[in-house]
């Protein structure tokens, strides 16, 4: 189904033609001046040139070939040559019906299906989340659905670090409180038992532990680090301890991510990709892209059009031991062996950017990876608090999300202490607000912002917030529970008629720019372009309800087609709020 710029441009190409002129100048915009009309085209101004003619009179002649044609309500030349385009209301109807009937409501399908992976999540076993975490599983999520939406092959993985010196700290740390465990056993060779000796609690405890010892003690330091090395080596006990690690740690990360409506196709490690690394670094010796540099086995990654620079990408250190980017690149390898996709996109904090920049480089110029599959990087800024530092919790620790969850769930549900409710729908209304508060307030921004995570009103019911949006399509619902109480039926297919007012015409307008909101956020992987589209439209819904009497309306032909059109706007907004990975309660 064509979306409404494509059809006005349509009907202008046509007309540019009629007139004598190429259709390539029947480009049409979104208006910048909404006052005035809804859409328009510039094309008159640039054509100019090429006719050696005023831009008015090439679009006067334009608008006049068009002045019989029903989509417009009025279609006019302004000086010096602009087009300015309001729409007819049946036009606007007509649209609203195609809409209706189309299974993505006028979006178009992808006809080839691409294979994308998406790396996000990546937290880090054994180490507590982070705010960085939230967020980029907040926006990997959706940027997840919204491709997904389209039609494409989406393989959304956690990414987690499991391969890193966090390891080797818990190890050294367990070795001195429980030097008797039998995995400190040098000639250990069993499996690791079904018991781990630890729990959730006790990781969560021993890390940061372990990790501000270590930075006061070089000796334990080292310590960590040489288990580390032996772990990487293959030591059979410090396996063992890494796999109950896992086990321990991934069972918590599900819960997590499942309380934050996040759900992965693959739970992979850094680890899993280290059996690709031998002959990934023997490809890069034999093709000569690699070579030695003070002991150390690097990549030059430095362009010759680059005005800042790149470090070359390490490899391997001197003592032969692999890095984050070694384990990367590794997994590039893998995820093209076992998926082929032509696109992997990284949600990863900005800060980071250098780093994928050197890694991106590296797998090209290694012939990792071929032109044909993009790489991109989706950066993302801080999540900060009130006082502009990066986010902490109450206590001034860092993020325990349940406990954040928690707190901003028990806000909502001081809010709503007047509502009448069973306790067991407001627990879940509340849940679901508080989720969409916290989500929402990160995904309404530009994910490359940083942004201040502001309790108050991301839990607020006004404003652009999810409180407010879940609100909007709540009424949405009770309006159709009102129908059955009226006995009023009104059937899936009714016709939605040409608009008799400006605020319905409104809601129409907001509803039409579906089609092209949801291909800008996949194609720029910007889920806020979604959030603008869900404000506007509630907006516009919220205007609409409060100005008509739906239900009143005496109009019985007119009453059933606002009902009709709240109930796109319900089926529309249920539809985008599940791309943002939000869910709305049935009462609030
Ligand atoms: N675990 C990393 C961190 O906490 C993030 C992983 C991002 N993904 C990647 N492929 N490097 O910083």
């Amino acid at each position: 189904m064509k979306n409404i710029m494509s059809l006005l441009q349509e009907e202008l190409s046509a007309a540019f033609e009629k007139a004598g002129y190429e259709k390539k100048y029947a480009k049409v915009t979104l208006s910048n001046r909404p006052d005035l009309c809804q859409y328009q085209c510039n094309g008159a101004l640039a054509a100019a040139k090429q006719y050696h003619k005023a831009p008015i009179q090439i679009a006067n002649e334009v608008v006049d070939s068009l002045s019989q044609s029903d989509t417009f309500q009025e279609i006019v030349a302004q000086m010096p040559g602009f087009i300015n385009m309001t729409v007819s209301d049946a036009f606007l109807a007509d649209f609203m019906n195609k809409m209706n009937e189309d299974e993505l409501f006028g979006c178009d399908k992808a006809e080839q299906p691409e294979t994308i992976v998406i790396d996000y999540g990546g937290a880090n076993v054994a180490k507590p989340l982070h705010v960085g975490h939230l967020r980029s599983a907040v926006i990997g999520e959706s940027i997840k659905r919204t491709a997904r939406y389209l039609g494409h092959k989406v393989i959304g993985d956690v990414h987690l670090g499991d391969w890193g010196l966090q390891i080797g700290l818990i190890i050294t740390e367990l070795k001195h409180r429980q030097p008797e465990l039998v995995y400190f056993d040098e000639s250990y060779e069993g499996e690791y038992p079904a018991e781990p000796p630890f729990t959730m609690a006790d990781l969560e405890e021993i890390y940061p532990y372990a990790s501000g010892y270590s930075k006061e003690h070089e000796d334990y330091k080292e310590e960590a680090q040489t288990a580390t090395a032996e772990l990487q080596a293959g030591r059979k006990g410090y396996l063992a301890l890494w796999q109950h690690i896992i086990n321990v740690s991934v069972a918590d990360l599900r819960k997590i991510y499942t309380r934050l409506n996040v759900d992965f196709d693959l739970w992979k490690k850094e680890s899993d990709a280290q059996p690709y690394i031998p002959q990934m670094v023997q490809d890069m010796k034999d093709g000569g892209y690699a070579h030695i540099d003070q002991g150390a086995l690097v990549v030059d990654v430095q362009e010759e059009t680059d005005t800042k620079e790149i470090p070359p990408c390490m490899i391997l250190k001197s003592n032969g031991a692999t890095l984050y980017n070694t384990t990367d690149l590794a997994t590039i390898v893998e995820r093209r062996k076992l998926f082929d996709p032509s696109r992997i996109i990284y949600v990863v904090d900005k800060r980071q950017s250098l780093y994928f920049e050197q890694v991106f480089r590296c797998a090209r110029k290694t012939k990792i990876i071929g032109e044909d599959v993009d790489l991109i990087f989706v950066g993302f800024g801080t999540m900060n608090g009130k006082d502009g530092k990066p986010f902490k919790t109450r206590d001034g620790g860092v993020l325990r999300l349940e406990q954040l969850l928690g707190d901003v769930e028990e806000q909502v549900r001081n809010k709503m202490a007047d509502r009448d409710m069973p306790e067991d729908v407001l627990k879940d209304a509340a849940a679901k607000i508080g989720l969409a508060a916290i989500k929402y307030g990160d995904l309404s921004n530009q994910a490359s912002k940083d942004y201040v995570f502001d309790v108050e009103r991301f839990t607020s019911f006004e404003g652009n917030t999810g409180p407010y949006i879940l609100y909007t399509i709540v009424r949405t619902k009770s309006l159709m529970a009102k129908l059955q109480a009226n006995d009023i039926r009104v059937a899936e297919d009714a016709k939605i008629l040409p608009a008799q007012n400006k605020t319905v015409t409104d809601v129409m307008l907001a509803l039409s720019k579906w089609s092209d909101t949801v291909s800008a956020a996949y194609q720029e992987q910007a889920p806020h372009k979604i959030c603008q589209f869900v404000y506007e439209l509630c907006d516009a819904y919220n205007k609409f309800y409060h100005e008509n009497k739906i239900l009143a309306n005496e109009n019985v032909a007119e009453r059933d087609s606002w009902i009709a059109l709240s109930r796109l706007v319900g089926k529309v907004l249920e539809q985008a709020i599940d791309l943002l990975g939000l869910e709305a309660p049935d009462r609030m």
